[in-house]
């Protein structure tokens, strides 16, 4: 105890305990927080204000999205044969240097919205992701987006992506995220009582950009742990484990941490940071300038940052250009197998590296022995919920009944497990437990749309068909852009 508090006090800083939001520092802090007010982060979330009217029409999908003012509120649309189905745009996310996302809210979960604007070419455009399957406005904003890109955020431990109401104390990006929690030093105004990243040891200072500018390969939750809990000054590796996978190719959408730990001013430097070239509170800073406290010019011309440090098209996004973080004349090398933890902590154990070869595996197939491997090694109640699924898959469902109410019981009360275990329980002719299973799962996830249909395959397994039908007209009137399930309906109900 003593030896931490005596660590703390040589930081020159201790975290508080108690927020008191931005527009506390701005008596006080009147430059700092008019300049930061400017910037992206600062406008990184905000509430929705009067938009351009829009319409996309997607061949491959047969649908129209439109984006309309009505009553003073703007809306997405979207419709094809026999349906339309429009949201009022609860947030923008995104102050527009590339782009801006929509969150629509429906009950305590926020989804987000089919169309994104565009900056580069002023138009509205499909959402990323959204080229390829109708997610209608049925895809989850999962906790992570609001976790990088709002201030202070509400979600409800321990659920499917719940949030409180209103569900963010403090909407953009602010002064807290960086600093800690500030109460105490907005009433006593003691240095002591406040984080200043530049005080802190290098490492841990970038680890409070890191949670935010390094997406890394995989991100895994230490166990009972919201990102959210993160607190500037203290170990990243307390909240999450951040994997990065080996890589050749120069893809740097939120990897600016990795590509600078590969640039040779980082490495053969002693104090390059990310805020050695950015004052975050700033809008605009003049990079070649930075260049020039470690370097003399060679000739080839003054805007060094347009050869060595170019912007390039993101890839995966459309439209958007991120800059290159990785100063270096040597073209990259994959050195490694596996994944390797990108922010210094403990070893992950088993537990946590299945987790992180689960979620990389998508990309890298070649991950799937390393997976299953830690996964035999793993406990918790995710491992339970992963072991159940596999029996599922397999076809043992007796097998996976108990893995799956061990994992509801030790906390991981997600829509997946709630729907594997209402699945393996049908499949063992228990249709009465499966339902009851099943309602509870859409008490903490009302939007699964696989929860929905599952209860109304319930009721035809109970031959209550009227009650089936009521679940399936309640599925459309919540989801109505899915054909199968309207036309089926149709057909069942004997509607034209
Ligand atoms: C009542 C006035 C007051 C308020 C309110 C206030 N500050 Fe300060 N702050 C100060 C003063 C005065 C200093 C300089 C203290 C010193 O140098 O000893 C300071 C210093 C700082 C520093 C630099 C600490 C260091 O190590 O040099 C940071 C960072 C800071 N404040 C952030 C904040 C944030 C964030 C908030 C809002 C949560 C806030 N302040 C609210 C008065 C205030
Ligand atoms: C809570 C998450 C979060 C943290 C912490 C964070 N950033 Fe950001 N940062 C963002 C997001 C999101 C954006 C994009 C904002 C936008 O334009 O909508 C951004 C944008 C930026 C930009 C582009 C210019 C601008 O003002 O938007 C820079 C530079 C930047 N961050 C640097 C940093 C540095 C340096 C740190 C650490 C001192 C840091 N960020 C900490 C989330 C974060
Ligand atoms: C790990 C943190 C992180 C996560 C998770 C994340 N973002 Fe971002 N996002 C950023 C940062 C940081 C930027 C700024 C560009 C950069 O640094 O790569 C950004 C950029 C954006 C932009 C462009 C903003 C602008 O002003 O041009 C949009 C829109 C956006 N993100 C939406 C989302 C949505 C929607 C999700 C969830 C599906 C999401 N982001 C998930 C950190 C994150
Ligand atoms: C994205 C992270 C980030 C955010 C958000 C942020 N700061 Fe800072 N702040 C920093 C960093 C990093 C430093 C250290 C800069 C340096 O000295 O190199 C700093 C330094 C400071 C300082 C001391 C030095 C100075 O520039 O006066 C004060 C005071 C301060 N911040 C106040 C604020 C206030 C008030 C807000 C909100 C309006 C805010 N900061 C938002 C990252 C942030
Ligand atoms: C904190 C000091 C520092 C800053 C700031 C800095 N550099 Fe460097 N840079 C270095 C050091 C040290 C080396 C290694 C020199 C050596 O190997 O002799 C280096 C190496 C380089 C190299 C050679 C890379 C290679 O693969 O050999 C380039 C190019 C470069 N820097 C460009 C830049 C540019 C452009 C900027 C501004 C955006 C910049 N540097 C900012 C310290 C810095
Ligand atoms: C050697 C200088 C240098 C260092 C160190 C540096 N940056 Fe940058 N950064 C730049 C330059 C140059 C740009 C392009 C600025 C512009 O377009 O105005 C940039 C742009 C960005 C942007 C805007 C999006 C983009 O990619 O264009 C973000 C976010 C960002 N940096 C985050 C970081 C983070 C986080 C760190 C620390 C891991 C960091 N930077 C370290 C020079 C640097
Ligand atoms: C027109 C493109 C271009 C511009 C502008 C440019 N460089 Fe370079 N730089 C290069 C190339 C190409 C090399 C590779 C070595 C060579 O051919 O001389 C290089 C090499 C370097 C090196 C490593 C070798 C050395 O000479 O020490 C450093 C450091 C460097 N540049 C820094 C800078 C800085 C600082 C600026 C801005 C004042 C700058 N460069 C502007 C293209 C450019």
């Amino acid at each position: 105890m003593v030896a931490r508090a005596v660590a703390i006090l040589a930081l020159g800083a201790v975290a508080g305990q108690e927020f008191a939001g931005s527009r506390a520092c701005t008596p006080c802090h009147k430059d700092v927080a008019a300049r930061y007010a400017k910037s992206g982060m600062g406008r990184s979330m905000s509430a929705v204000g009067v938009l351009p009217p829009g319409r996309v029409e997607s061949a491959p999908l047969k649908r129209v999205f439109e984006v309309f003012a009505r009553d003073g509120r703007m809306f997405q649309r979207e419709s094809g044969e026999g349906f339309a189905h429009e949201q009022p745009l609860a947030y923008a996310i995104g102050s527009g240097s590339n782009g801006v996302s929509y969150a629509v809210r429906r009950g305590d979960h926020l989804f987000q919205a089919p169309l994104s604007w565009y900056s580069k070419t002023s138009s509205w455009e499909l959402s990323p992701g959204y080229e390829h399957a109708d997610y209608g406005f049925n895809r989850p904003l999962a906790s992570g987006c609001i976790a990088c890109h709002s201030g202070r955020p509400r979600p409800v431990p321990q659920s499917s992506g719940r949030f409180a109401e209103p569900p963010f104390a403090e909407l953009a990006i602010g002064c807290e995220n960086c600093h800690g929690p500030g109460a105490r030093h907005a009433r006593s105004a003691r240095r002591t009582e406040i984080v200043n990243p530049a005080r802190l040891p290098r490492a841990r200072a970038e680890e409070i950009c890191m949670q935010c500018h390094q997406g890394g390969d995989a991100r895994v939750l230490m166990p009972g742990k919201v990102e959210t809990d993160f607190r500037p000054g203290r170990a990243l590796s307390e909240i999450v484990a951040i994997f990065q996978a080996p890589r050749v190719e120069d893809t740097d959408l939120l990897q600016h941490h990795e590509a600078m730990r590969e640039s040779a001013c980082f490495q053969k430097s002693e104090g390059m940071s990310c805020h050695t070239c950015h004052n975050p509170h700033a809008a605009k800073v003049d990079h070649n300038a930075t260049c020039g406290t470690c370097h003399k010019p060679h000739g080839k011309g003054p805007d060094c940052v347009q050869c060595h440090m170019p912007k390039r098209a993101i890839g995966l996004i459309a439209h958007s250009a991120l800059t290159n973080h990785r100063i270096s004349l040597k073209p990259r090398t994959a050195a490694r197998r596996g994944l390797a933890l990108f922010n210094a902590g403990p070893a992950p154990d088993a537990s946590t590296l299945f987790q992180a070869y689960g979620q990389a595996m998508d990309k890298r197939p070649e991950f799937a022995a390393l997976f299953e491997e830690n996964l035999a090694r793993a406990n918790g109640p995710i491992a339970l919920a992963t072991r159940g699924r596999a029996a599922l898959r397999r076809g043992a469902f007796a097998e996976a009944v108990p893995l799956l109410r061990g994992a509801l019981e030790g906390g991981y009360r997600v829509a997946a497990t709630f729907e594997d275990l209402g699945d393996a329980l049908g499949r063992l002719g228990q249709p009465e437990e499966s339902l009851a299973v099943l309602r509870e799962g859409l008490a903490v996830a009302p939007f699964s749309q696989t929860l929905h249909k599952s209860v109304a395959l319930r009721h035809i397994q109970r031959k209550d068909y009227a009650a089936a039908n009521s679940a399936l007209e309640e599925y459309v009137r919540l989801f109505p852009e899915d054909d199968f399930v309207r036309r089926l309906l149709k057909q069942v109900s004997g509607q034209p």
